[in-house]
């Protein structure tokens, strides 16, 4: 994980919203890339805030020993708001029953809790339907009075980012203001917020006060383009280290179900890295994943299995012990996970975020210092 990259990632995203402060989204551990580490390097390079859904990920960031505003947005009843807001994270609501829940968690911290009332404008996700939303400002108008709370933001998140002039863009932030606007008709004064990576790349007029950007921020295009024709650099490189090299004769079959049979004597390696870590099990068809290894791209021959690939090498020299890259940046030839994404008809979110567990190594690269953290064997990003 190369957090110079994530950086300067957020250098560009700040170039590119220089009215607006940013809000670096590092929900489900950094989107795979570790939470605590892509928090730090974010906030050294401009970003001001952090989102994440969970009161859980707001506290694992607090327990990392940072201290900028969060804004956790996803809860359940249940959830225990009265720590959150003694941890100073800021909750967004999304109904009536959820500020209710909120205001009660206040009361029992003793705080004032900072709200930002999100409005469904569009995505029929989270939010505050807008039929319900006049009740809930009245709420939360009422809770400012008492002292029980802040209101900070008005936001909403969109549906269409990804395709820049979608005409519902436009239409949700129509909808935010007016919500935005019926808040400040009550003497409220919250910033507003709305763009995700794709909206503070493609639509300044959607920057309002602060954007929150998440895959760009690990430097994957959120259009989808390919790395090199984009400012962006990806941070995070799939590496596995070659387990065992074997000299197999034509004809062999090659892991489970033998889908694949050696078409002549050939050299394989073994990766021990499989479905189990985040190689999507589909790869293995029709010969559509490849690593570079020994200086070449090469075929992953074979079904992936939970734990394991294996990689025709032909007749290279491979040595046990050395590292085969999955996927990376690309600069030096090596599908990226975007390529992934292509095979496996996905996105790169679903492709960075899939590759887990304790077996993968996590390690961090900043210019020429590298840093362990974690345990595991034989891969590692
Ligand atoms: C509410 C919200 N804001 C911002 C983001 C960041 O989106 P992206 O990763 O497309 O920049 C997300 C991620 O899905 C989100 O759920």
């Amino acid at each position: 994980m190369d957090l110079a990259a994530v950086r300067h990632n957020v250098r560009v995203l700040r170039e590119a919203s220089p009215g607006a402060e940013l809000m670096a989204v590092v929900k489900a551990d950094g989107y795979g890339h570790g939470a605590a580490p892509v928090a730090r390097a974010a906030l050294q390079a401009g970003a001001s805030w952090l989102g994440v859904c969970t009161l859980d990920e707001a506290s694992d960031l607090r327990a990392a020993g940072i201290d900028a505003p969060i804004l956790s947005w996803l809860h359940l009843p249940g959830d225990d708001f009265a720590a959150a807001i003694a941890a100073d994270v800021d909750l967004s609501v999304s109904s009536r029953k959820h500020l209710a829940a909120i205001l009660e968690g206040a009361a029992r911290a003793g705080r004032t809790v900072r709200l930002h009332l999100k409005i469904d404008t569009g995505l029929s996700r989270n939010g505050v339907d807008p039929a319900g939303w006049t009740a809930v400002l009245d709420d939360a108008t009422k809770a400012v009075a008492d002292g029980a709370a802040e209101v900070v933001a008005v936001w909403s998140h969109l549906a269409h980012a990804d395709a820049p002039r979608h005409p519902t863009s436009d239409r949700q932030a129509a909808r935010l203001t007016v919500a935005w606007q019926g808040a400040r008709d009550r003497g409220l004064t919250p910033i507003r917020h709305l763009a995700n990576s794709a909206a503070t790349l493609t639509r300044p007029d959607l920057h309002f006060d602060l954007v929150r950007p998440g895959i760009a921020v690990y430097g994957l295009d959120p259009l989808g383009r390919p790395a090199a024709e984009g400012p962006l650099r990806p941070a995070m490189t799939l590496r596995a280290r070659v387990a065992l090299v074997k000299r197999v004769p034509a004809g062999e079959g090659v892991s489970y179900g033998h889908e694949w049979t050696t078409p002549r004597e050939t050299t394989l390696a073994l990766l021990p890295i499989g479905y189990a870590d985040g190689v999507a099990r589909r790869l293995g068809h029709e010969g559509r994943m490849r690593v570079l290894l020994a200086g070449a791209v090469r075929p992953v021959v074979g079904r992936v299995c939970m734990d394991q690939v294996v990689v025709d090498c032909g007749d290279a020299v491979v040595r046990e012990g050395e590292h085969a890259v999955l996927f990376g940046p690309g600069h030096e030839g090596e599908p990226t996970a975007q390529d992934w994404a292509d095979e496996l008809g996905s996105i790169h979110y679903e492709v960075v975020t899939g590759v887990h567990g304790r077996r993968v190594t996590r390690t961090f690269s900043d210019g020429a210092r590298t840093s362990p953290d974690g345990a595991g064997a034989g891969a590692s990003w």
